[in-house]
């Protein structure tokens, strides 16, 4: 497998330390972490396999490092790449825009048909969320305020999905 760039927008961490289990899950690939505080369009141009991550902060809104880059995704040519996205999120304190910041994500791509992971909605418990596109998460979905002990396990089987989609 083409080596993986992994860039993520996280306040409290909680993006972070996903970001760190995801790069952990792929074994042996190599797989770059990249903090958007710092990270730049320049540095997602290297990688053919992109993972996107954000958590998300009210109604629609993507983490704000996201809102700082997510413009200049224009200059990347996606049309030879894979990219899959993941998106955090508090399911019962905010159920009426869960994940909501992954669903922007998706939403802002410049171009969605390299997008690959999509992820079931089943097995959480809300009222709306912008990243539910046609009954499926347009990403990974991970909850660690409330379903911590179940996102190794989603960890895992979303990888071994992306090994098969991955160039
Ligand atoms: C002020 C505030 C607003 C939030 N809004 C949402 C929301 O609308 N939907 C949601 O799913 N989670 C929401 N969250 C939860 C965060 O997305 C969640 O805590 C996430 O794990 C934080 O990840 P980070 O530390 O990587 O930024 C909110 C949290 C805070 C503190």
């Amino acid at each position: 497998m083409e080596p993986i760039g992994i860039f993520y927008g996280s306040t409290y961490g909680m993006t972070e330390k996903a970001a760190g289990k995801i790069k952990t899950a792929f074994g042996r690939a190599k797989v770059d972490l990249y903090n958007l505080a710092t990270a730049s369009v320049e540095d997602m141009k290297k990688y053919r396999n992109l993972i996107f991550g954000t958590s998300a902060w009210g109604i629609g809104e993507m983490q704000d490092d996201w809102e700082r880059i997510i413009d200049g995704l224009t200059e990347i040519d996606f049309s030879e790449r894979r990219l899959a996205l993941f998106g955090l999120g508090d399911q019962k304190e905010y159920p009426e825009s869960f994940v909501d910041g992954l669903g922007t994500l998706y939403c802002r791509l410049p171009d969605k048909s390299c997008v690959v992971g999509d992820w079931p909605i089943g097995g959480y418990d809300f009222y709306f969320s912008l990243a539910n596109k046609d009954g499926k998460f347009v990403g990974l979905v991970l909850d660690d305020h409330n379903q911590k002990e179940l996102s190794d396990g989603r960890i895992k089987k979303w990888v071994a999905a992306l090994k098969k989609e991955f160039i």
